[in-house]
């Protein structure tokens, strides 16, 4: 986000974590933005999305773009015992997203324009063992978009998700930082290391600037050639 930043981005951010959020748009601020705006709520809570977003369209006026980037990677061996622990994966990475993008491609149709980007995973392309749960409800966030994307089109919008491969996050850490996971990373991925969350904005970067006027129902793999490696 900070690389958006300019004198006239005007943001809304939206997480769970008050200090979090409070920190980010803080920074923000001091690097330039116009203005940032925070909301805080449990993305799990779908009747309580249209309310925000409703906010949103009215504090910034118009949406230009939306990044949906929360995601869980749960429990795996715990998901595969209790079909609850499965359902609330599934939920936070494809229901909720599922809400947020209707109402927004909604939104956007009614003013004829708008980038939406998803942050899906390489995870969505293949069953792992490791992460099949998760692995689906990226697969499914994908087919959602891709299906959307060719929808919204013709109304000048453009969809497009960005899948990352592993990146050194809280989401991954735990296992990046082991000396297995470690030993995996350069394994695994051709350019020998995980990504930064920086070099994930990149891509999405792209996505949200004047370079990406013709590019819609598109899956960016950003993931060091992992996917190459079988
Ligand atoms: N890290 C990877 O290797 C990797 C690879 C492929 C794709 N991805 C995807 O990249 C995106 C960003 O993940 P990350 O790597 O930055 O992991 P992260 O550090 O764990 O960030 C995930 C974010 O999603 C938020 N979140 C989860 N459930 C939420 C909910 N119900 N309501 C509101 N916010 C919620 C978390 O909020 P809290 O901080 O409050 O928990 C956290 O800020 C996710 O969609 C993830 O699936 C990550």
């Amino acid at each position: 986000m900070r690389r958006l930043v300019s004198p006239t981005t005007h943001f809304m951010l939206v997480a769970r974590n008050s200090d979090r959020i409070t920190a980010v748009a803080q920074d923000l601020i001091t690097r330039g933005a116009l203005a940032v705006d925070t909301w805080v709520m449990d993305l799990d809570d779908t009747t309580a999305h249209a309310e925000m977003l409703a906010a949103a369209s009215e504090r910034l006026t118009k949406i230009d773009m939306a990044l949906i980037a929360h995601g869980v990677l749960g429990d795996q061996h715990a998901a595969e015992a209790d079909f609850e622990l499965a359902a609330a994966i599934l939920h936070t990475n494809f229901i909720s997203t599922v809400s947020l993008v209707t109402w927004l491609a909604n939104y956007f149709q009614g003013q004829r324009s708008g980038t939406l980007a998803v942050i899906s995973s390489v995870a969505g392309d293949r069953g792992r063992k490791s992460n099949y749960v998760y692995g689906a409800s990226k697969g499914a966030v994908v087919s959602f978009v891709k299906g959307l994307s060719t929808e919204l089109a013709r109304h000048n919008i453009l969809v497009n998700s960005v899948a990352p491969g592993w990146v050194a996050t809280d989401m991954s850490n735990p296992v990046l930082e082991t000396k297995a996971g470690q030993k995996m990373a350069a394994a695994a991925i051709p350019i020998g290391r995980p990504a930064t969350a920086e070099e994930i904005a990149g891509p999405i970067l792209f996505l949200a600037s004047d370079l990406a006027n013709f590019i819609t129902g598109e899956i960016i793999n950003v993931n060091g050639g992992s996917v190459l490696c079988g």
